[in-house]
């Protein structure tokens, strides 16, 4: 076995993390960059020093995946999520699920959360976020931010749903109160459902083009008939009406027709 195919086998076996669904021109790039910066020379002395501490295995999952983000990334499509989405949306179910799947350190979560509480201030709406990295969970639960991670919240979402900590900016506990956070890896675990919204942005450009069109095709699935799914502004799901999913705006999939439904799917 080659020393990155013993790696691999251990993060699977280990952490659950699927080597095999990202492409491998990125992984070998981040893989390097992670040796580097962990102090070791190569596969072969991080597969041994994996084997006698599996906190290492976490330190390189949090290293290979890219967790950058920001509230109201793409802040032109922000506006029709809340001009549009949010409103069509709410008219049509009342109290909505929401997942940002991928969401690294929550911003999109909470950033998803303002426009929620500001179109159904009384409603019952929760929304969901997941990542495969611990770190970032736990940065997101802390819910505290830097002034660049806020820059694109207006002064009067920041008066109403951020309170300032020195440098920092805390997420107000109306907001952390309705969202919640839990590790799942999107390539392994099921989806649960069904959703009314799902953000999934700047996650798949690390994967294969097999991994895309399943994950598309599960995100099809565990919607609501009529649901929305959210893309990166760099993507585009190909072969969408294959999986039920019509482009309504940029970067905006609304599911066409209701799917069977499974009591396998629902564990959420
Ligand atoms: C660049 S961030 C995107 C954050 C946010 N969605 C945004 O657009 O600002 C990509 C996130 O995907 C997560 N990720 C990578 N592979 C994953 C997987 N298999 N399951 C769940 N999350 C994954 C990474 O840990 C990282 O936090």
């Amino acid at each position: 076995m080659s020393e990155y195919a013993a790696l691999a086998h251990l993060l699977k076996r280990r952490v659950g993390l699927d080597l095999s669904a990202y492409r491998p021109e990125q992984m070998e790039r981040r893989l390097a960059g992670a040796l580097q910066r962990m102090g070791l020379r190569s596969v072969e002395e991080l597969v041994a020093r994996a084997r006698q501490d599996p906190a290492v295995l976490e330190e390189l999952v949090d290293r290979l995946t890219i967790n950058v983000s920001e509230f109201f990334r793409n802040p032109e499509l922000f506006q029709i999520l809340q001009g549009r989405v949010l409103p069509e949306l709410q008219q049509r179910f009342g109290s909505l699920r929401v997942w940002s799947a991928g969401c690294s350190n929550g911003a999109e979560a909470y950033s998803v959360a303002m426009l929620l509480a500001e179109v159904d201030p009384h409603g019952a709406w929760s929304v969901l976020g997941t990542d495969i990295d611990r770190q970032v969970l736990a940065q997101a639960e802390a819910a505290r931010y830097r002034e660049e991670d806020v820059r694109h919240v207006s002064p009067a979402r920041r008066g109403r749903f951020l309170l300032r900590e020195g440098d920092f900016w805390r997420v107000q506990p109306s907001l952390t109160s309705r969202v919640r956070f839990r590790r799942h890896d999107l390539l392994r675990e099921p989806f649960g459902g069904p959703w009314h919204l799902i953000l999934c942005r700047n996650v798949v450009i690390y994967f294969t083009e097999d991994a895309k069109r399943t994950l598309y095709r599960r995100f099809a699935e565990s919607l609501q008939a009529g649901g929305y799914l959210f893309v990166g502004a760099a993507e585009q799901v190909t072969g969408a009406r294959e999986v039920g999913l019509e482009p309504v705006y940029p970067f905006f999939y609304r599911k066409v027709e209701a799917k069977a439904w499974t009591a396998a799917q629902t564990n959420w």
